[in-house]
């Protein structure tokens, strides 16, 4: 897969992403108003199919990076009784943070620069009981990379979680920054687009175990990626 022609298009692709989210924050959501809400809620509960990957935290405070988050993070910020303190990410942060001045917004949890292709240059490794993306690393460059980084940032015995379309590329003709697609084939979770095809399962199985499942009514697919505990 040619990173640097992904990286070309992906700029071309940036006023797009612009414009849907300068509309959505000046219509606090529009159609999507009770996502918009639930956002902004600094009380909103950790969303219940993340349980599974929380429960198993010992730390009193557990940390989450969320990867290519948009101006406001969908993650929820309380998990029972425990603060969940979020450190999101998006290489649009500066111009998000334009959009929601214009629009008069003040997110409760702020996104920060980073591109997902970058996140060991920013974050120690092992930093975060949870490394999250949502409907986002299929606008990005080159999500090989931003995975196995995210991978890297993650405590062994704890997870990476990815939830977003099948094949969103294909589904979207390529427009904005979609220019990969997600797929599960065989149960492996696999990238690909004209230029090539990773299979996600195989590349990372010397460090982690993946674990795919289609959700057909809403076209999703949720990626839980069990960083392993290497012995000493
Ligand atoms: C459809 S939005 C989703 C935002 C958020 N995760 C959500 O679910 O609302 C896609 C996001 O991916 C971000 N993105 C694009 N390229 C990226 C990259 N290289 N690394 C991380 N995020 C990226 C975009 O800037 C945009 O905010």
């Amino acid at each position: 897969m040619d990173a640097s022609n992904a990286k070309a298009i992906w700029k071309q692709g940036i006023d797009h992403e612009v414009t849907f989210w300068r509309a959505w924050l000046n219509g606090r959501g529009g159609e999507f108003a009770e996502d918009f809400a639930r956002r902004m809620d600094p009380t909103l509960p950790v969303a219940r199919h993340l349980n599974r990957v929380l429960h198993h935290v010992t730390a009193p405070e557990i940390r989450v990076l969320d990867v290519g988050a948009g101006p406001l993070t969908a993650v929820g910020k309380r998990y029972r009784r425990r603060p969940v303190t979020i450190t999101a990410v998006d290489p649009l942060a500066d111009l998000y943070d334009d959009l929601l001045r214009e629009a008069g917004v003040e997110p409760p949890v702020r996104t920060t620069w980073c591109h997902g292709e970058l996140l060991l240059e920013r974050f120690n490794p092992a930093s975060f009981h949870l490394v999250y993306s949502q409907n986002a690393l299929d606008h990005s460059y080159d999500p090989v990379a931003v995975i196995e980084q995210m991978v890297a940032l993650t405590q062994p015995g704890h997870y990476v979680v990815l939830e977003h379309r099948r094949n969103e590329g294909e589904n979207e003709q390529y427009h904005g920054l979609h220019q990969w697609n997600f797929d599960m084939v065989h149960g492996h979770f696999v990238i690909w687009n004209a230029q090539g095809r990773t299979n996600m399962t195989e590349r990372l199985s010397d460090r982690a175990t993946v674990h795919c499942r289609y959700v057909p009514r809403a076209k999703w697919l949720n990626i839980q990626i069990r960083v392993r505990v290497i012995p000493r």
